[in-house]
């Protein structure tokens, strides 16, 4: 159930049997020479969708941006400031907690969310003193099952960003944005970075240590699955937290 393509009343109705949302959040950011620019949200709002085939589960409308500092150094990125970043998250969940929603599951797309989306969570218990809110991040590329995948398929050829794992559940999401581009070198390289300037400087293509050209929609399909599946367990622990 989408909250977007829902009415109040339904939403009424869902609350009455769950007080659980799923909340996809993302970036727009570079994804390397083949990768979409939504890929972060695309990845969570996909696998969200396989979820809800399972269970029956509230999915709100996706956090498009995120904190991509880093990238922006590439056209076409967009960031918030971590302390924007925060306040959004603080303002959906609030929102929602007065509608009588307490569990809020993140599913995240972005590595460079997790600093701020946690130090919400602690504004938010901070703001409560104690009370029923619960706030769980779960970032879907950690998952052990999709770990699995990814090593057996590409070895250190995953890489870190604009990985082949996450370019494959974009691709399965949107088949009609495949691209074929040759890359050199084949495998991107790897190193600490500090700016966006240092970024680019050290990662000219917008990749670290991937071979996305290795990305196709069967293998994104694969991907999407076992992560809607074991994520899908791991939503419904935490709803009875
Ligand atoms: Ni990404």
């Amino acid at each position: 159930m989408q909250l977007a393509r829902s009415t109040w009343q339904e939403v009424e109705r869902y609350l009455q049997r769950s007080t659980g949302m799923i909340i996809p959040i993302g970036s727009t950011e570079q994804h390397g020479p083949n990768g979409l620019i939504g890929t972060d949200a695309i990845c969570p709002l996909r696998i969200a969708q396989e979820m809800e085939a399972a269970l029956d589960v509230l999915i709100a409308p996706p956090i498009n941006y995120g904190m991509s500092q880093h990238h922006m150094a590439f056209p076409g990125t967009v960031t918030l400031r971590p302390t924007t970043l925060i306040q959004v998250i603080v303002d959906v969940v609030t929102s929602l907690r007065q509608h009588g929603f307490t569990h809020f599951y993140f599913l995240n797309g972005h590595g460079g969310n997790i600093p701020p989306v946690t130090s919400a969570f602690s504004e938010l218990y901070a703001q409560q003193g104690s009370g029923e809110l619960r706030c769980r991040l779960a970032n879907w590329w950690r998952n052990d099952a999709v770990t699995a995948l990814a090593a057996e398929l590409y070895g250190d050829a995953e890489g870190y960003h604009a990985t082949v794992s996450e370019v494959a559940v974009s691709y399965f999401a949107h088949p009609e944005a495949v691209k074929n581009v040759p890359m050199v070198p084949e495998v991107a390289p790897t190193a600490d970075f500090y700016d966006a300037a240092d970024f680019r400087r050290k990662f000219p293509d917008g990749r670290i240590g991937s071979s996305p050209q290795l990305a196709t929609v069967e293998a994104g399909e694969r991907f999407c699955h076992l992560a809607g599946e074991a994520l899908g367990t791991d939503y419904q622990r935490f709803l009875l937290q």
